[in-house]
């Protein structure tokens, strides 16, 4: 038996079967049929018996294995790339789609301006405090210098838990907290935080509103020492055009007591319909800490004095960024926060 041709003959079907392959799977039934156990390359081995010369049997048979193995494998790396590739293609992800980016939250303008009214009093060496909303009787009005037959309780028509419990209807009963809790030593804080009071809703008022209680006591402390921190205050949150003006007001717990107007931010005091024609715009209550109350909260008035005053936080907001209508401020509409946040970040 010429096995030399016998093995050429083998190789050359091989080769051609090869060429015919046209997919992986085409090359797996070739591979089959010539590489498993009982497959055309194995078989051949079943020859040595009728040959005499077994060595080179053996190298014609090892090259021809070898052959086998190799060619089968190089095709197959070929179709192994070519179905990778196929698959990248497939699962090609796009990144030219513009990724879901997520939303940034923003604070709504109450918040913001409290911050910015709490920057200006720090930077003046304030500290900021904290008062219960829900209070009593004692500390909302009596230590305050409002007995409960003073007229001035009227013009706080409240909200009442029991006789005794009311929503705070001001910040200033945390001016009697902090005056105890201090016992005779001098104060400067603020305190700013939520107020009820039984009122209708409309464009400018809210049964639930913002103040900021302002809080001064010491020695020699008087009237220019109030006028000059409020201007520093107003100038420094509406700018160094902004005048104040001074009127004389009424409050039980400060006397003498003011109201403390800006000169309009629409019109610079030439009159509008913002300022009602009168070029001046009302933002807050003050006056010097009554001597009854300084006695009554642990300090002698003999010694001591002081002021306080009262900001309206909405009404700093609404003019601050010139928002119309103060129930914006609680609706939460995201339209109208995301306009005003651009306002705020300049
Ligand atoms: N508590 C007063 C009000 O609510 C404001 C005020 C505070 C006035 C402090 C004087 C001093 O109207």
């Amino acid at each position: 038996m010429d096995i030399k041709k016998y093995f050429d003959d083998i190789t050359k079907e091989f080769i051609e079967e090869l060429t015919k392959v046209k997919t992986y799977e085409e090359l797996s039934v070739v591979r089959i049929k010539y590489l498993s156990k009982k497959g055309v390359v194995p078989m051949l081995m079943l020859k040595i018996k009728e040959v005499s010369d077994k060595k080179s049997f053996g190298e014609a048979y090892n090259k021809i294995k070898n052959f086998v193995e190799l060619t089968l494998n190089e095709k197959q790396k070929v179709y192994e790339t070519e179905k990778l590739k196929q698959e990248l293609e497939k699962e090609k992800i796009d990144i030219s789609l513009p990724g879901s980016s997520l939303k940034r939250g923003m604070m709504n303008p109450y918040y913001k301006i409290i911050r910015e009214i709490e920057d200006i009093f720090v930077g003046m060496g304030y500290q900021v405090e904290d008062g219960p909303e829900v209070e009593n009787d004692k500390f909302n009005f009596e230590l305050l210098n409002i007995p409960s037959d003073h007229p001035a309780r009227d013009m706080q028509d409240s909200l009442y838990i029991d006789s005794n419990i009311l929503l705070r209807t001001h910040t200033s009963p945390v001016q009697a907290r902090v005056m105890q809790k201090a016992k005779g030593k001098p104060i400067k804080v603020i305190c700013p935080g939520k107020v009820y009071r039984r009122d209708d809703d409309d464009m400018t008022h809210s049964h639930q509103f913002g103040q900021v209680e302002g809080l001064v006591i010491d020695k020699n402390i008087n009237m220019a020492n109030l006028k000059a921190t409020l201007e520093l205050f107003i100038k420094s949150m509406f700018g160094e055009k902004r005048e104040i003006r001074l009127r004389s007001s009424y409050f039980p717990f400060t006397e003498p007591s003011v109201e403390v107007d800006i000169s309009c931010i629409n019109c610079g005091g030439k009159g509008c319909s913002m300022c009602k024609n009168t070029g001046w715009i009302e933002i807050l209550g003050a006056g010097m800490v009554n001597p009854k109350v300084l006695t009554m909260n642990g300090y002698d008035a003999d010694e001591y004095s002081g002021f306080a005053f009262g900001i309206g936080i909405e009404r700093v907001a609404m003019l601050r960024y010139g928002i119309d209508d103060i129930r914006r401020i609680y609706q939460n509409d995201i339209r109208f926060l995301s306009n005003f946040n651009k306002i705020c970040e300049d």
